[in-house]
């Protein structure tokens, strides 16, 4: 059975179980890139036991144990202390009772592709790695300025955070590997093993812009992991509903679990229908995830090269296709749907529609709409207007609303949008953009209303190839989101076996600027000041 099924299902089955197992976080980033401030409030939030290599280590320095003093000089040199002794340590402390009760937090390990071996040997494996990224010059004042509460732990920093009184004030004191240069070398040394170790976590590392207040940061962590608890429930309830359902095992976060990652050759048209499956898979669940969520003004934005019929325009077949699959769906759970797609617009010589809808209502009258008649009552097919609105209508498909030249669609959308009411109105593929009327000139009036109602859409489903700006060919990478995930961008990378995969680079909880995607494929840490996109700009059209 499918995973997409399943969570169709998922609210009729009977449920025996709704805990979720314990978290299991790993915290990663430069030194000073706000670890151990975030894992204070992780711990407070979520009740994780909180393991740090760096806490323990300093603990058994202060105790003058014999693993204290050998570690002693490695930590003072900025140096990694040898792995067996902190993977020993590691593995002691996650075997205890508590952290397989109430889940674990590990902050500052695996520090080296050895010790992520360690734990995968050991079938250690979180469900989440984030990775906190925070530009070189930032960290280094952070360290500098960092002092600590031998009493409470608490870490503070002489600007960003001072202490409260000026008894704690006088009682702080500085980590003896907080110098400038000491943290350099500490930074050298996270820079050489990041790599290494990030290929062990890639599909379950989420990388959050940690130069922001700290309660941003958290706020970003914090939803996180509410979502990956939920997702952890949701999977136990599945997996206790329907015994088939044994394929899911993986603790890894759900969006991820679900999604197979990228799929490979989409340079090759016409695409399998495999990947065209794929694809219509993904959408549909996005789109019924945020239809059970309540949400009304819905957008999808898919654009592979099968379904860009500005390239041919045969492929609007493609576009067809995908409507049939999520109609369908709806009409399943008994919804009743109505498909639309405008008809021609203007009056007399002025009157037309744009060239890729031409012959689409035809198209869609002579689908096959199931064995058991669902076309006439739980599929209607209609035009776009207010007079489309029926009382027993339940959720609106529209194909690829557009303007024509001269003509703009937005009041015949509004009008049916507000008939509509709280029932779900889906544009799949829009263009709302105004365009040039027959003389050239761009239509002003109104022009703010018409694009403020254009935004008033949530995107629930994007995808889209990368390419250099300009080009078609080679693809670099894409950028998807599928609700109520984040936007994933994933970097495509050639293998030597003459194969192709795709590697996450970063997610974001807006849909990125070209800067965002330009920095992130130059590995560039996210900067609030941006620069211009110089040659690397993607396709405008993207954003
Ligand atoms: P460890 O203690 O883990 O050090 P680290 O990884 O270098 O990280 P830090 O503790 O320096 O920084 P952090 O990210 O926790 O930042 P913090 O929240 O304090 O390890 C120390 C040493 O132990 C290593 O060098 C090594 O020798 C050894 N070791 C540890 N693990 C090992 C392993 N697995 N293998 C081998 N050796 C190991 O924040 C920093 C400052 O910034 C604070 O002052 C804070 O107030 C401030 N700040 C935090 N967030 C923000 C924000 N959002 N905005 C502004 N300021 C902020």
């Amino acid at each position: 059975m499918s995973a997409f099924f399943l969570w169709g299902l998922q609210g009729i089955l009977r449920v025996s179980c709704s805990t979720s197992e314990p978290l299991k976080v790993m915290i990663s980033g430069a030194p000073a890139s706000g670890k151990g401030t975030q894992c204070e409030l992780i711990v407070k939030k979520f009740g994780l036991v909180h393991i740090s290599t760096g806490d323990l280590l300093r603990a058994e320095v202060s105790a003058e144990t014999e693993i204290g003093n050998k570690a002693k000089e490695f930590m003072n040199a900025g140096r990694l202390v040898p792995d067996e002794i902190v993977t020993a340590m590691v593995t002691a402390r996650l075997s205890l009772q508590d952290a397989k009760e109430k889940g674990w937090l590990l902050d500052g390990y695996p520090r080296s592709s050895a010790q992520a071996e360690s734990l995968e040997k050991l079938n250690v494996r979180p469900d989440i790695y984030v990775v906190l990224d925070v530009p070189d010059e930032i960290l280094i004042n952070r360290c500098v300025g960092r002092r600590l509460d031998p009493e409470t732990g608490k870490i503070y920093h002489v600007k960003n955070f001072p202490p409260e009184t000026e008894e704690i004030k006088a009682r702080l004191v500085t980590r003896p590997d907080d110098t400038e240069g000491k943290v350099k070398a500490r930074l050298d040394i996270y820079k050489k093993n990041a790599d290494a170790i990030l290929s062990t976590y890639s599909k379950i590392m989420v990388k959050i812009d940690g130069n922001q207040s700290k309660e941003v940061v958290f706020k970003e962590i914090y939803s996180l992991l509410s979502q990956v608890q939920r997702d952890e429930v949701k999977l136990l309830k599945s997996e206790n509903s329907v015994p088939e359902s044994g394929s899911h095992s993986s603790r890894a976060p759900v969006s991820q679990d679900k999604w197979r990652g990228i799929p490979t050759r989409l340079n090759n048209i016409p695409h399998s229908r495999e990947i065209r499956n794929y694809f219509y898979d993904d959408v549909l669940q996005a789109t019924q995830r945020s239809v059970n969520d309540g949400r009304t003004r819905l957008r999808v934005d898919i654009n592979i090269p099968e379904l860009n019929p500005e390239m041919d325009v045969y492929r609007i077949g493609t576009l067809m296709e995908l409507i049939r699959i999520i109609a369908l769906a709806f009409a399943d759970d008994g919804k009743r749907v109505k498909v639309c797609v405008q008809g021609s617009m203007g009056e007399g010589a002025l009157s037309g529609m744009p060239l890729q809808l031409a012959g689409t209502r035809k198209i869609l009258e002579f689908m096959d709409w199931g064995d058991y008649g669902a076309k006439g009552t739980f599929i209607k097919i209609g035009s776009i207007g207010e007079q489309e609105v029926s009382e027993e209508d339940d959720v609106f498909i529209l194909v690829a609303p557009q303007n024509a030249v001269g003509n703009c669609i937005i009041d015949d959308l509004k009008a049916m949008t507000v008939a509509a009411g709280s029932r779900p109105v889906i544009l799949i593929n829009p263009k709302l953009k105004d365009l040039p009327g027959s003389s050239g000139v761009m239509q002003t009036m109104g022009r703010d209303k018409r694009l403020e109602y254009a935004a008033s859409f949530e995107s629930c489903y994007f995808f889209r190839l990368l390419y250099f700006a300009g080009t078609q060919y080679p693809i670099m990478g894409a950028l998807r989101m599928s609700y109520p995930y984040r936007y994933e961008l994933y970097k495509r990378v050639d293998q030597p076996s003459g194969t192709e995969k795709y590697v996450i680079l970063s997610t974001f909880s807006e849909k990125p600027s070209i800067d965002d995607v330009n920095d992130a494929f130059m590995g560039k840490p996210r900067n609030g000041a941006k620069k211009a996109s110089g040659f690397w700009g993607f396709l405008s059209s993207v954003f």
